[in-house]
């Protein structure tokens, strides 16, 4: 299932928790990181875990949870307490590479066998650009990992740990060593043959900012985008959700190469066609859930 929408909700918060209920992010992350103030951690992970039982249908929504990174000790406590909720899959931040995720699934076969829950079920998707080591491990996801779902990827922490004043240029946009965080994120999710997720737009006051974004996002080749606010949730569904046009054209693609069985390349309105040409226009069908055969 691609996931083109996953809303952040701090895990710590009732009121929150509750509001979501309602709202029609294809996923919720429910955070017990950095929105969440360490002394009351303990009350999140509390809640989460009493969230994922009362929510065990999980058609229409999954329930992923953001856990605190590897290497502090909060982590195995937060996967203590939520793993029975049978979570959808873990958010990992400040990952290095692909050996935090075999790490992680180690821990999580322990926790399933123990459970009696399917083993591999619990997915992961880390956040994979926040650490500076991690920006030379991101060739790491090449060859896939048991349970690695997709890929996204941070500005906020890498700055912090870059000690960068600001992640912006005076002009506002990202500065260089972000973008090159963002193209990497994008191509080793494609090398791994798993969905790239674009980051948060965290003004999120400004839809017409948001919706530039995640189209430019989905142009790029993500699949979907973080959310931070129940409002940009819908924005971005718009972004990801292939135009009437571009499914028309997909169709007359696909359309083309089934009157041609066996050929590699055909020609539909005087222009040239061949494969990427096909699965891209295949792409932009299952993206819409319209099925080309
Ligand atoms: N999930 C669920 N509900 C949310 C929400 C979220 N991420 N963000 C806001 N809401 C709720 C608010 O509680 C409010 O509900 P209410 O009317 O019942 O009080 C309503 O949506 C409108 O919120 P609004 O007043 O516009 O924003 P706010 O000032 O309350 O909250 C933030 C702003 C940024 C603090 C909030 O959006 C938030 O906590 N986002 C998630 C942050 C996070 O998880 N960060 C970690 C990843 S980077
Ligand atoms: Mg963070």
């Amino acid at each position: 299932m691609i996931l083109r929408s996953l809303l952040f909700v701090p895990g710590d918060s009732e009121r929150k928790l509750a509001k979501a209920e309602t709202n029609p992010a294809d996923a919720l992350i429910l955070d017990l990181e950095d929105s969440v103030a360490a002394e009351r951690r303990p009350f999140a992970r509390g809640l989460v875990k009493e969230y994922l039982l009362a929510h065990r249908d999980r058609t229409h929504r999954q329930l992923w949870v953001r856990i605190n990174p590897l290497n502090t000790n909060d982590a195995l406590q937060d996967l203590a307490a939520v793993v029975d909720g049978a979570p959808d899959g873990i958010v990992l931040p400040k990952t290095d590479g692909v050996a935090d995720i075999i790490r992680l699934g180690y821990y999580l076969d322990a926790l399933e066998a123990r459970l009696g829950l399917a083993l591999g079920g619990v997915k992961i998707i880390p956040v994979a650009t926040e650490t500076p080591r991690a920006l030379f491990q991101m060739g790491s996801y090449a060859d896939g990992a048991p349970r690695l779902a997709g890929l996204t990827w941070g500005a906020e922490d890498l700055a912090t740990a870059l000690g960068a004043v600001s992640n912006r240029t005076e002009a506002g946009v990202l500065e260089h060593t972000y973008l090159l965080a963002r193209s990497l994120c994008l191509a080793a999710a494609a090398a791994a043959g798993i969905q790239a997720i674009d980051t948060v737009f965290t003004d999120f006051r400004n839809a017409a900012g948001l919706e530039a974004e995640a189209r430019a996002a989905r142009t790029a080749g993500f699949s979907g985008k973080l959310a931070i606010h129940p409002e940009q949730v819908e924005i971005i569904h718009r972004a990801f959700t292939p135009s009437a046009k571009e499914i028309e054209e997909a169709k007359r693609v696909v359309a083309a190469f089934a009157a041609h069985p066996g050929a590699g390349t055909v020609g539909l309105e005087g222009r040239m066609l061949d494969r990427p040409h096909l699965l891209q226009a295949q792409k932009i069908l299952a993206l819409a859930g319209v099925k080309d055969t």
